[in-house]
């Protein structure tokens, strides 16, 4: 039988007022997108009235099409705004060495990769075989999009100490068939800014386009600069750079859905377009992957920055820059934890020494104390370590994490870690993804308390050790099967 009570399309509409409660009711199992305690997925400004002025800007263009930029001109202004806002901030635009600076307004940091890829593979068309040539801390959404475009990816190492590529084995990366050279500013997982300007004039020396990666952080760094922090140039001022990508819905504090990829010039822009006439339909046009988008993430960036302005960005990057050393020092304080890299930009990074937690049982610890952290798997040669997202909205609340951390790493010494059955270990260390059977990921899922009814378990620490324990390989087919249990119809 159907069971109506959560139905999606229930026999008889049911009134605004009980759905919206319902939501809500929903939204209780989320972890708290406000009150500074959350260090992944959502950058909160903590300013009052932002959500209510942003929310109200979507609901204006909700329904309005960024598809035919001559049917909806406001949706027109509104991203040239943002894209000369984002130019501006990044080196670009008028008495800037990129004065002829354009760009597009994407759905996010994603988007704007696989974007940055194409228009680089397409502006090569000689090349049958294109590759690119990516820093191992490069963000993952590069393989998704050398894997979307068929483009092969050569990942370059990172120091273990430095977590920054070498010039020299960026420059020993790039063949004929390489169009694109990669770096970030600053990377996610640790925060740390690549030698941008020497990557950048050994990308141009072979050729190449040289897209820099400012999704997470760049709409900080040029404010980190502003207030006094040391950082190395890594925007439009260095000339070799060719594209940057800056994600509004981050650090430029708006709803998610709006990121903004910049071109140098308009040339470099021109094979990121696609246009096709051959159809009885209209001529389609699109400059980035959507053809239909709403203009309710446009409309809501565009209220964010013009309501928060450049002073207001400068007294956010301020608060933001004090809750970093607030935590450094809290992580630095306590036996056990060390940082995995001293903070440039908003992250900060901690593992635990030789004698220190099992890491995943603290952070499931921390989870308890109200603290939401990420757990970032070891990889090549990088330990295991949390990850925090430091964003204006911890400002308040840094000064309360250093008690809690060191009770939370008390709690996990006292626990131990994590004891999974060493067949179950050995199995994840041996295991083949081809030899995987949907028997195996059943029994693993219902060992781990995955799966049954959809629900999640409360401690994570067992699933992360075991995911720590496989290769890179297992680890992304053991994530498939377990989100593919998890996303499953109720009808
Ligand atoms: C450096 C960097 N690039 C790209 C992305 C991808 O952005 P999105 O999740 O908006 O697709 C992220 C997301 O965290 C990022 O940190």
């Amino acid at each position: 039988m159907i069971d109506e009570s959560g139905s999606a399309l229930p026999a008889h509409g049911v009134p605004a007022e009980q759905v919206l409660a319902e939501v809500r009711r929903l939204r209780e199992a989320d972890r708290p997108t406000h009150g500074g305690r959350l260090f992944a997925y959502v950058y909160d400004a903590a300013v009052a009235g932002l959500d209510e002025l942003a929310a109200a800007a979507y609901a204006e263009s909700a329904h309005v099409n960024g598809l035919d930029p001559t049917a909806f001109p406001s949706l027109l202004t509104m991203e040239n705004a943002l894209v000369g806002a984002a130019a501006r901030v990044l080196g670009g635009g008028p008495g800037t060495s990129a004065p002829e600076v354009v760009g597009s307004v994407t759905s996010g940091g994603t988007e704007s990769l696989i974007l940055a890829v194409k228009a680089a593979r397409d502006a090569r068309p000689e090349i049958t075989a294109p590759r690119i040539v990516v820093p191992a801390s490069a963000h993952a959404a590069f393989a998704k999009a050398a894997h979307y475009l068929r483009v092969a990816l050569d990942t370059v190492p990172v120091d273990p100490g430095t977590l920054r590529p070498s010039v020299a084995d960026v420059a020993a990366a790039i063949t004929p068939e390489t169009v694109l050279v990669v770096c970030s500013a600053p990377s996610y997982a640790h925060g740390v800014v690549d030698p941008v300007a020497e990557i950048a004039e050994t990308a141009a020396a072979a050729g190449v386009r040289c897209h820099v990666d400012a999704c997470f952080g760049g709409w900080t760094l040029p404010y980190l600069r502003r207030l006094g922090t040391d950082l190395p140039a890594f925007d439009f001022a260095v000339t070799g750079v060719t594209s940057i990508s800056v994600d509004l819905h981050k650090y430029a504090y708006a709803p998610k859905g709006v990121s903004v990829l910049l071109h140098r010039d308009a040339g470099l822009r021109a094979p990121q377009y696609f246009a096709y006439a051959d159809w009885p339909g209209y001529t389609m046009v699109n400059p980035v992957i959507s053809s239909t988008r709403s203009g309710g993430p446009i409309a809501a960036a565009y209220a964010t920055l013009r309501h928060l302005g450049d002073d207001g960005y400068l007294e956010l990057a301020r608060r933001t820059r004090e809750a970093v050393r607030v935590l450094a020092d809290a992580v630095r304080g306590v036996d056990g934890l060390r940082l995995v890299a001293e903070p440039e930009s908003t992250v900060v990074c901690f593992t635990a020494t030789e004698s220190g937690p099992d890491l995943f049982v603290l952070v499931d610890e921390l989870a308890a104390r109200g603290w939401h952290t990420q757990p970032q798997l070891a990889y090549a040669g990088m330990p295991c370590s949390v990850h925090l997202t430091v964003t204006a909205a911890v400002a308040p609340t840094a000064a309360e994490f250093g008690a809690d951390l060191a009770e939370a790493v008390a709690a996990a010494e006292a626990a131990g870690p994590v004891a999974l059955p060493p067949d179950l270990l050995a199995l994840a260390g041996a295991l083949t993804p081809e030899a995987l059977t949907a028997d195996l990921v059943a029994g693993l899922a219902a060992g781990l308390g995955l799966g049954g009814g959809g629900g999640l378990p409360d401690r994570m620490a067992p699933v992360n050790t075991l995911l720590d324990a496989a290769p890179p390989a297992l680890r992304e087919r053991l994530l498939v099967e377990f989100v593919s249990l998890l996303q499953r119809p109720s009808f």
